[in-house]
């Protein structure tokens, strides 16, 4: 009779188990296993049974208790895993990922194009791999030229290099294009050098080209002591010492009175006042000859100038390495 009630219990609680939840779960054990469940009520009736009987239905009764804990340990179990992989828990905090912005050199880059598109310049690109030709050689700079040697760089072993300077955009575009020509060409270019505070092997130049009938010194000068003031602020003065480039005759480097001093002498500009920020010129009639530009017709000037060098002016960084060092200390003050 009582064998009989345990299997009519276990049978009960397996089906009742089968649709048991995380929060019934509990129950049933209760129901099943607790202080009043049946079960224990047959455990506890043992004591009055006599030895033959207790033997059969205490066997019998505790073997029902083992199997329902493993049932019940195994269904908690399952339960548990679904909870993990299946639910929501919409009330938990999000995780919050830093957000960034823009590297401060980017910043400058693309205050830099503004600043161009509103003078009416095109934007054209060119490649950071260049061969000899468009680096050197077309740029008036031959084999032996002894320029080459202020823009040393890695070769590559088929010859080409990572270009040095812009300034082969501008044969790469005056290869296509037929004067008047107004563009500005942005990107990476390397050198083989010493690094210290003002030179990296690494840099970003903007390089300029406008090419027409009548263009002179003056227009050159014009529009880089404007684009000057536009980017370091409108006391900004600027002067034009003379220098050399093979691709360009006259040449001259502009220089820009210091925004931390204003031309009074600092730290930041060595005393002098004065900070250099790029090269230029007029374009050397060999280098129209050379893309079939007709120098007696046109003429044009040119200008490269260092992107670094700017951001570390307008930011008054002390030195250019900062700039290539993934330190998130550095970048998030711009
Ligand atoms: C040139 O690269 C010429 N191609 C510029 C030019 C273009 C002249 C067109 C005439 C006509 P230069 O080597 O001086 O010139 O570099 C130009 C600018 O790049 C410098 O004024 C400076 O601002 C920056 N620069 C040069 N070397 C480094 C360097 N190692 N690290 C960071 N900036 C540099």
């Amino acid at each position: 009779m009582i064998l009989k009630k345990l299997d009519n219990l276990f049978a009960e609680f397996t089906k009742e188990l089968e649709g048991t939840t995380p929060k019934s779960l509990e129950i049933v054990r209760t129901k099943y296993l607790g202080r009043k469940s049946e079960l224990n009520d047959i455990l506890k009736s043992l004591g009055a049974m006599s030895l033959e009987e207790k033997k059969v239905t205490g066997a019998a009764a505790n073997k029902t208790r083992i199997e329902m804990e493993q049932l019940l340990a195994a269904k908690e179990n399952e339960l548990n895993k679904v909870v993990d992989t299946e639910s929501v828990d919409i009330t938990a905090p999000g995780r919050l990922y830093p957000v960034g912005h823009l590297h401060p050199v980017t910043q400058v880059l693309n205050e830099l194009v503004g600043i161009f598109e509103s003078l009416g310049y095109e934007v054209a690109d060119g490649p950071e791999v260049e061969d000899d030709w468009h680096n050197f050689e077309a740029l008036n700079m031959g084999p032996e030229h002894p320029a080459r040697d202020m823009q040393d760089t890695f070769y590559l072993t088929d010859g080409n290099l990572p270009r040095t300077h812009t300034s082969s955009v501008q044969i790469r575009y005056m290869e296509n294009h037929k004067p008047p020509i107004k563009i500005i060409s942005v990107g990476k270019v390397h050198r083989n050098e010493n690094e210290d505070a003002t030179h990296s092997w690494i840099f970003h130049q903007v390089e300029g080209l406008v090419v027409g009938e009548g263009v002179t010194f003056a227009d050159l000068k014009g529009t880089l002591d404007l684009v000057a003031k536009k980017i370091l602020g409108p006391d900004t003065k600027t002067r034009f010492r003379p220098n050399f480039f093979p691709y360009t005759e006259p040449s001259a480097e502009m220089d820009a009175t210091c925004p931390q001093c204003k031309g009074a002498g600092c730290r930041s500009c060595g005393g002098t006042g004065w900070l250099e920020l790029l090269g230029s010129g007029m374009v050397h009639p060999n280098v129209l000859r050379n893309m079939g530009i007709d120098p007696e017709k046109y003429s044009g000037f040119a200008f490269g100038l260092g992107v670094e060098r700017i951001a570390m002016i307008k930011h008054n960084i002390p030195d250019v390495r900062y700039f290539w060092h993934p330190d998130t200390r550095f970048l998030e003050q711009f």
